[in-house]
C-alpha cells in the first residue's frame, strides 16, 4: 500500500525548546524564562553550527589545491567562491561570538570535526548538503528568536547562507539554483542529526549553553539521488520502542514548505517507493516517521521520528 499527500503546515517539525538545565557546570546558568536567555541558547545553536562550516571550508586549501579542482572539472573561479565562502563563514562566527559577548552570554567553543571528503567532488557534494541544512537552521530560528536586533541579523545570515547553497548547486554542480519555492525550516534536532557524522568531540561545557533537549535522531542511509517511483532501500537502527499492532512506520519526504508520506514496506531490508512528485524539487529532507496505519494524526515532530532525515537531491536542470 503507498499513500502520499501533500501534508499541511502545522504539520512541520516544531522546534524543540525545553529548557530545563540539569546537570551542573562551570558555566553561567541560563534563566529559560528570560527571553534573553532562550535567544542565547539559538544563537549559540547557530553557532554550532557557523563553527563547523568554518573548520570545513578552513580544512579545504590544505586538501585540495586549485589545480585540483580543475581536475575534477570545476573552474578556477568556483575555487576561489569557496574560499570567499570559508571567509564568510569565519566572519558569521566572529559575529555571532560578539552578538553573544555583548549580551554577556556564554558561548560554546568549536568542536572536533571529521571532515569525510577527499577529493573535490565529495568536498562539492557536503558543501551542498551543509549549505542547505544551515539555511534550514536559520529559517527555524526566526520562530524562536525574541528580540528584533538578533531578528535582523539573524535574517542577514540567513539569505547568505541560501545564496551559498544556490551557489553550490546551480554553477559548479550546474544544476537546480533553488529547492522549491520555498526554504525548508528544520527542527534543531534534525539540524544536529544531519551534521553529526561531520562532528566527533566537542568541549562538554557546550552541553548547558544549548537547549537541554537538543539530541540526534538514530541516522537514516539512503541513496543521495533517488528516483522518483522507484523502490529505495532504507537502513536504520530499528525502533528503540517495538511498534504496537495498530501502528506503523512511515517515509516523510519534506520538502519546501511541504510534506509527502509513503509507507515503509518489507521485512528484512526495509524499502519505501520514492514519490513520484519529487521529481526536480532539488533538496529534500527524509524522514521515518512512526504513526498509527490509518495515518490519522501522523505528525513529523520530533517526538514522532524514529530516524533521520537524510538529505537527498532530485537535481534539475535547464529544461524543468
Ligand atoms: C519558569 O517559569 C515556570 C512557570 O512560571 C516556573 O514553573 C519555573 O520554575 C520557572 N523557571 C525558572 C528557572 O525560573
Ligand atoms: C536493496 O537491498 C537489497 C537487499 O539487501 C539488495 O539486494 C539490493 O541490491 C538493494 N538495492 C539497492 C538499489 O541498493
Amino acid at each position: 500500500m503507498r499513500f502520499h499527500s501533500i501534508l499541511p503546515l502545522f504539520l512541520l517539525p516544531t522546534l524543540p525548546l525545553r529548557f530545563t538545565i540539569a546537570h551542573p557546570s562551570p558555566v553561567k546558568r541560563l534563566n529559560p524564562n528570560n527571553s534573553a536567555n532562550a535567544d542565547s541558547q539559538v544563537l549559540n545553536f547557530l553557532l554550532t553550527l557557523e563553527h563547523l562550516e568554518r573548520a570545513f571550508y578552513l580544512a579545504a586549501p590544505q586538501k585540495y589545491s586549485a589545480q585540483g579542482f580543475v581536475t575534477a572539472g570545476y573552474t578556477i573561479s568556483d575555487y576561489g567562491r569557496f574560499r570567499q565562502m570559508g571567509v564568510h563563514e569565519a566572519s558569521h562566527v566572529e559575529f555571532l561570538e560578539s552578538s553573544l559577548a555583548a549580551a554577556r552570554m556564554d558561548r560554546v567553543q568549536p568542536c572536533v570535526y571529521s571532515f569525510l571528503d577527499n577529493d573535490p567532488k565529495l568536498f562539492v557534494a557536503a558543501s551542498l548538503m551543509l549549505e542547505n541544512v544551515v539555511a534550514s537552521a536559520y529559517n527555524a530560528a526566526l520562530a524562536y528568536i525574541k528580540d528584533k536586533a538578533y531578528l535582523a541579523a539573524t535574517a542577514s545570515i540567513f539569505g547568505v547562507e541560501s545564496r551559498h547553497a544556490s551557489f553550490v548547486s546551480a554553477v559548479p554542480l550546474a544544476s537546480n539554483p533553488w529547492n522549491t519555492a520555498y526554504e525548508t525550516p528544520l527542527s534543531m534536532n534534525q539540524i544536529l542529526t544531519l551534521i553529526s557524522p561531520y562532528t566527533q568531540q566537542c568541549p562538554a561545557s557546550n552541553a548547558a549553553l544549548l537547549p537541554a533537549s537538543l539530541q540526534a535522531f538514530p541516522q537514516l542511509t539512503i541513496d543521495t539521488h533517488p528516483t522518483p517511483s522507484q523502490s529505495i532501500n532504507l537502513t536504520f537502527a530499528p525502533p528503540a520502542k517495538p511498534l504496537s499492532e495498530a501502528e506503523s512506520l512511515f517515509v516523510a519526504w519534506i520538502s519546501g514548505m511541504g510534506v509527502v508520506v509513503t509507507q515503509v514496506e518489507g521485512e528484512g531490508q526495509l524499502t519505501t517507493q520514492v514519490p513520484a512528485d519529487m521529481a526536480d524539487r532539488g533538496a529534500v529532507y527524509v524522514l521515518v516517521v512512526r504513526g498509527s496505519k490509518d495515518m490519522s494524526n501522523l505528525r513529523m515532530d520530533d517526538a514522532s521520528t524514529e530516524a533521520g532525515p537524510a538529505f537527498v537531491v532530485f537535481p534539475f536542470g535547464g529544461d524543468a
